[in-house]
């Protein structure tokens, strides 16, 4: 496993962060059994960065990747998010709800502190100073070690961002928003501004949620079990857009000799980010392993990037 340092820290975190949203009991998801034996089988290709949601089945994925990780807690790096929409009573983003949230999630993950707390999105109505004062002092209290955002716009970032730093004098390290070779508007701002202030840049859905991982044709039936039971999906990709996009590097894929997927993976582990991995079955991480040995070069990107179309903006729903 190849190691980097999380944004501006010294923390070191493998290059693959494994995803939690497909541990519980929704059809496309892996069952507890499945998921146990995926996240050990992360933990001995050298993973040590766990990425989890206190919404994710409701609780069920945070209970999973606890139960799963006891015996090495002190090794991995685990985060975990707050701030998503529970139920018309608990929403939103007040320390009475964050607070509430973490306590849960700390026991769910029978751990006593969470590496990175995220706020899983944000809304312009928000109160950006209560909120940020309320991440400050999940981190002065030692229950939080760092923090991050997840689902922001540029400018979004560039005015929490501001009101922690000044207000709070903390700085979020990593931002995990919505990046994949078929919808890359962040390139707009989002990453410039990670990259300015050395913030970690963390793509959810790598594989557009499989529909880079060559098992999607156009033309041909696309129904599968994630396609019917994770219904953002189709809204967010199969656009004919993606399909050209799609279509471009399987020619890629084909002349390296490798599958669809780990292009996919190399892609964005090329542009030195780091992906949150939704592996739904323990086979998986062997193919998404191999990617962090594929490099490419100018050509490949261009490539991979030059059919690719400006797409509306898809805000992150956390339940909203
Ligand atoms: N912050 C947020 O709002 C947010 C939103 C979404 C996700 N996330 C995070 O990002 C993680 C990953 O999201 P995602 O599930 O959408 O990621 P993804 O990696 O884009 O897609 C995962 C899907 O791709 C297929 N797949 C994965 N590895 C494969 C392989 N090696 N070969 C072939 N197919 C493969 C599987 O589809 P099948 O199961 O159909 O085979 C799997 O369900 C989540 O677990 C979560 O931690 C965060």
């Amino acid at each position: 496993m190849e190691y980097t340092n999380l944004g501006y820290t010294d923390l070191k975190v493998s290059k693959l962060c494994l995803g939690g949203m497909s541990f519980g009991s929704a059809a496309w998801m892996a069952d507890r059994q499945t998921s146990i034996k995926i996240i050990k089988k992360a933990i001995d290709y050298g993973i040590n960065f766990i990425d989890t949601a206190n919404i994710y089945s409701s609780g069920e994925s945070e209970k999973i990747v606890g139960e799963a990780v006891s015996g090495y807690r002190s090794e991995l790096v685990i985060s975990t998010k707050g701030g998503g929409k529970i139920n018309d009573f608990v929403q939103g983003f007040s320390r009475t709800v964050l607070e509430n949230e973490l306590r849960n999630s700390i026991k769910n993950l029978r751990t006593d502190y969470v590496d990175i707390y995220f706020l899983h999105t944000i809304f312009d109505t928000v109160d950006f100073s209560d909120t940020a004062k309320t991440l400050s002092e999940f981190v002065s209290s030692g229950k939080v070690g760092y923090t991050g955002l997840s689902n922001f716009a540029g400018y979004q970032l560039a005015e929490f961002y501001t009101v922690m730093d000044m207000q709070e004098n903390i700085r979020p390290v990593i931002v995990q928003n919505h990046y994949n070779a078929v919808y890359r508007e962040d390139e707009r701002d989002a990453i410039n501004f990670c990259n300015k202030h050395r913030i970690a840049y963390s793509p959810f859905s790598p594989l557009a949620a499989g529909f880079l991982s060559g098992k999607y044709r156009r033309g041909e039936n696309t129904e599968t079990t994630r396609t019917r039971t994770y219904p953002v999906m189709k809204s967010r990709y199969f656009s004919n857009e993606d399909y050209d996009v799609l279509e471009s590097m399987e020619e890629v894929a084909r002349s390296k000799g490798i599958s669809v997927s780990q292009l996919a993976l190399a892609y964005i582990l090329n542009k030195g980010f780091i992906p949150v991995i939704g592996a739904t079955k323990p086979e998986y991480l062997d193919d998404d392993i191999e990617a962090l040995k594929i490099k490419l070069g100018k050509d490949d990107i261009a490539a991979i990037e030059e059919k690719y179309k400006p797409h509306r903006i898809i805000k992150g729903t956390a339940g909203y």
